[in-house]
């Protein structure tokens, strides 16, 4: 007890009481971390909400530009609340995973309406807007409010599982029950060091305890780690059989008109790429100029296949086969609707479109030049 471990992992001393893991990860935070993060303002919980909804699937460089620009156009909760859902999927285009964009925008609303516009700084409040699990309540109160609340993201429940071993399952309940133990066990007991200590731990999973190759002889925690004394730190946390995704084929019809415009239709609200705009899509058994005909009563032209795209979701990998076609003008004209546009590919305006989508409209219109 009282004896300073070494900066360094492999000499430290084992912290082998509670005290000694929050003084490590902290004194560890001080020399190593992220201190200049964008959203590492006090005081402001919406800057502070917005960045940990980014960062819940996406990795902290891949944010920054994304919450930049976010910010600048959405400064407050009630800017965004106001804001149209289009215009609020435009700004999260190119980040994925778009539920968390519309769970944004429906939660500035319920915080506007029954919170007057304020972010609630009361856990229960927090928990209960839509998008937010209790890890990332936890981080946006300790972080933007010095409470004191544990978390438990990817990289947290990581450190832990490793740290103390933790075998089983993750997705397990029990499992997770035992690692939000931990979790609550190691927050230091002062508030105002719950904000350091979550940084820290979200840090330490992101730089030091990676997933692959972790890097043990920098761990201010390697004294007092199981998983490391077992020799095993990678086994750790077990990981279930992690089965090849199947895939699912869809054709994008890019239909062009005589302008070199080409349409787009908004997708439904719920389901996949919910609200965004994409190419009409038909099944890969359809015949594309009978599908044209048949949806839109519309003759269309075949014109040169493009190259097949893949783009991975979570549970699948769709292969795109992006098919162009040609319409006459009078033809185009037919089809425009509330939900269906003719743009430029080089402008297609404020509006959510996903990523494969995006990267088309681009290549197109370089063909264009
Ligand atoms: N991942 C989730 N939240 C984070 C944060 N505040 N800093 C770095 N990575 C994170």
């Amino acid at each position: 007890m009282g004896v300073k471990p070494p900066p360094s992992g492999a000499t430290a001393r084992p912290p082998d009481t509670i005290r000694h893991f929050g003084r490590a990860v902290l004194r560890w935070y001080r020399q190593h971390g992220r201190h200049d993060l964008p959203w590492q303002v006090k005081g402001d919980p919406y800057r502070v909400w917005v960045s940990e909804i980014m960062l819940q699937q996406t990795q902290v460089a891949t944010v920054i530009p994304f919450y930049e620009r976010f910010i600048r156009r959405f400064p407050d909760v009630v800017t965004l609340a106001r804001a149209r859902g289009d215009t609020v999927l435009s700004y999260w285009t190119g980040l994925g995973y778009y539920a968390r964009a519309r769970n944004l925008h429906r939660a500035a609303r319920i915080i506007l309406k029954e919170h007057d516009g304020v972010f609630p700084d009361e856990f229960g409040s927090v928990l209960a807007l839509p998008g937010i699990g209790k890890s990332t309540a936890g981080a946006i109160l300790s972080l933007a409010s010095d409470q004191r609340h544990p978390i438990l993201d990817g990289n947290v429940r990581r450190v832990l599982a490793r740290y103390f071993a933790v075998a089983g399952e993750i997705s397990r309940k029990d499992i997770q029950a035992a690692l939000w133990q931990h979790a609550e066990a190691v927050l230091p007991k002062r508030d105002t060091l719950a904000a350091p200590f979550n940084q820290a731990m979200m840090d330490l999973g992101a730089l030091v305890c990676t997933r692959s190759k972790p890097q043990c002889r920098v761990c201010p925690l390697v004294g007092g780690c199981k998983a490391y004394a077992l020799g095993t730190p990678d086994a750790f946390p077990t990981r279930g059989n992690k089965l090849a995704r199947p895939t699912r084929e869809v054709i994008f019809i890019i239909l062009t008109d005589p302008k070199g415009r080409v349409l787009l239709e908004r997708r439904p609200a719920s389901g996949l790429w919910g609200g965004l705009w994409g190419f009409p899509e038909c099944s890969l058994g359809e015949k594309p100029v009978h599908w044209c005909q048949h949806r839109f009563h519309i003759r269309a032209t075949g014109s040169k296949a493009l190259p097949v795209m893949r783009h991975g979701f979570t549970h699948y990998v769709l292969k795109i086969h992006p098919r162009p076609l040609r319409v006459s003008h009078a033809a185009g004209a037919k089809i425009e609707g509330k939900d269906r546009v003719w743009i430029t590919p080089g402008a297609p305006g404020r509006r959510g479109l996903a990523a494969p989508v995006k990267q088309l409209l681009e290549q197109l219109d370089k063909e264009h030049e």
